[in-house]
């Protein structure tokens, strides 16, 4: 089967298995993903095959949800059924299995650039516009509150940490948002993340005027 045949098939089936994940985490999310690293991967001149199977596949089976091991599973199996060689499979898996985020203590260590380009393109949707809508959809969904000012972000989380506690909606900015421009890898990421990066602190200056009545 020929690449482009491949990347179509898996877009298909992507769209299909994300069908009933939870909202801001649905297929949407790795549309903007696919978009974003193929702009970037032109500019950093990654191999866009690579990048087009790390960005369809790297959210499929949820690790928070199915554990670290269903995704990597789940993408064997597909690429092996479409004849994918397995240097390419092995690639593809290494990229996803780091891409999760493991808390703001913990470093990254993407090995490739492809690697870097889909984490990148990742991290762009997590912040700015849609990062914002993200957030609260999320904290909706798990009946987090906006804002409790009592509850003070936590600073240079463990991974075990990353996902438990008190959260609010205002805190996840601190604790990963706010922190993203300065993890991006590449040129490209780090331009538009810088931008994101402003207007989420304008976002911010404006919701605590409201929040103490002073806007
Ligand atoms: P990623 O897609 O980078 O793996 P996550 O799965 O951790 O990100 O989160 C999905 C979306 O939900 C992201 O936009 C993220 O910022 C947001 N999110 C994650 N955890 C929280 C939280 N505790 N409160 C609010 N939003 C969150
Ligand atoms: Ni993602």
């Amino acid at each position: 089967m020929n690449k482009k045949a491949i990347i179509e098939k898996t877009k298909n089936y992507v769209k299909r298995s994300m069908r009933n994940e939870e909202p801001g985490h649905d297929w949407w999310h790795t549309y903007r993903v696919l978009k974003m690293a193929k702009r970037i991967a032109r500019e950093e001149k990654a191999d866009m095959f690579i990048v087009e199977l790390v960005a369809l596949l790297h959210d499929i089976a949820d690790w928070k949800f199915h554990g670290i091991s269903a995704g990597p599973k789940k993408i064997r199996e597909w690429l092996g059924s479409l004849g994918v060689d397995k240097e390419n499979i092995d690639h593809v898996i290494e990229i996803v299995q780091e891409s999760y985020f493991k808390g703001s203590g913990v470093p990254d260590k993407m090995r490739t650039i492809e690697g870097k380009v889909v984490q990148d393109a990742d991290r762009l949707d997590a912040v700015g516009a849609i990062g914002i809508a993200r957030v609260f959809t999320y904290a909706g969904y798990k009946k987090n509150l906006i804002f409790i000012p009592e509850i003070k972000p936590r600073k240079n989380m463990k991974f075990s940490e990353y996902k438990k506690g008190d959260v609010t909606a205002i805190n996840h900015f601190y604790e990963k948002l706010l922190l993203l421009k300065d993890r991006m890898n590449t040129k490209t990421g780090k331009k538009l993340a810088e931008r994101r990066h402003r207007f989420m602190e304008r976002y911010l200056k404006q919701f605590f005027k409201e929040w103490n009545g002073k806007e």
